[in-house]
């Protein structure tokens, strides 16, 4: 249970990713530990209240001292611990390798398709031990919340999308930790590519089981290896232009969150409500 000063649920996630480690836009009212019965999550949960008194959870994907790698996030116990606290959205950012010329680093991007580069070493759905579920992944970010991202608009940023790119906007998803190789970047290319990172996956595939509604931010930070060879993408160039542009993540946070805020109350994150028990393969006797 949550402590009482805190409302009963938290409809309002936010996942940071590299770079983005705690959440300064907004005063914390909890911390909270959270055992799910998958184990912890990265880091403890941390709850903010906007100035209409929602309140807001943020996680550190990779914990709040970069310890977990895209590899060995504890993604089923993230995704279990916020549903926990009756989360419905989540809004999730992550850095991004750019494979088109027109995503420059510092430029923000929002996926609307993911195509799975992981090893399968990844466990990456709830439903095992006799109980099957085939959900559709046809969608993996919920098209509701890409709408609400896709309406942001800053000054002086770049925001590409469907609607700018005119075009799904193709994510992949990779194992790492090691960066591609020029001819994987090269082939992701040709698969229609528009930026790579490492843990999209099975991340947006959980919180869909968990019938939550999922966006992804990505914040290019890199051009990858396909370009030249005085192009290779180094952590520090991740770093360098992450930390560079968290003022501009949170510009995006602080309009999407009041965008989300005022969604809720017109069924925004209700999409994949009760979705999943058409994905149930085993019989119940
Ligand atoms: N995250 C940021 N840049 C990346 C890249 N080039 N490849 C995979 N993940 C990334």
């Amino acid at each position: 249970p949550l402590p009482s000063h805190i409302i009963d649920t938290v409809p309002i996630a936010v996942i940071g990713g590299s770079g983005f480690y705690s959440f300064d836009a907004l005063t914390p009212v909890a911390k909270l530990e959270i055992s799910t019965p998958w184990g912890s999550p990265s880091s403890p949960i941390t709850i903010a209240k906007t100035a209409s008194g929602t309140p807001i959870a943020f996680l550190a994907r990779h914990g709040p001292g970069h310890t977990f790698s895209p590899s060995t996030v504890p993604y089923r116990e993230n995704i279990a611990a916020l549903k926990s606290l009756g989360v419905k959205i989540i809004l999730a950012f992550s850095a991004v390798g750019s494979l088109q010329e027109e995503i420059s680093p510092g430029d923000f991007v929002v996926p609307t398709q993911v195509i799975d580069r992981t090893k399968g070493i990844r466990p990456s759905s709830f439903f095992e031990d006799g109980l099957i579920s085939h959900v559709s992944f046809a969608d993996p970010f919920c098209s509701d919340v890409e709408e609400v991202i896709d309406s942001v608009r800053v000054d002086g940023l770049k925001i590409h999308s469907k609607k700018t790119l005119g075009r799904e906007v193709t994510l992949i998803c990779m194992e790492g930790p090691a960066f591609s190789t020029r001819a994987e970047s090269n082939l992701y290319r040709s698969w229609g590519g528009d930026a790579i990172n490492m843990s999209c996956l099975p991340e947006s595939k959980l919180a869909l089981e968990a019938e939550i509604s999922y966006g992804m931010i990505c914040m290019a930070t890199d051009y990858d290896c396909w370009r030249d060879s005085e192009d290779i993408v180094t952590v520090d160039e991740v770093t360098a232009v992450m930390t560079g542009n968290v003022m501009n993540a949170m510009k995006i946070l602080a309009l999407l969150l009041a965008k989300c805020e005022r969604g809720l109350t017109k069924g925004l994150g209700e999409k994949r409500k009760g979705q999943m028990k058409f994905s149930i393969a085993t019989k119940s006797d």
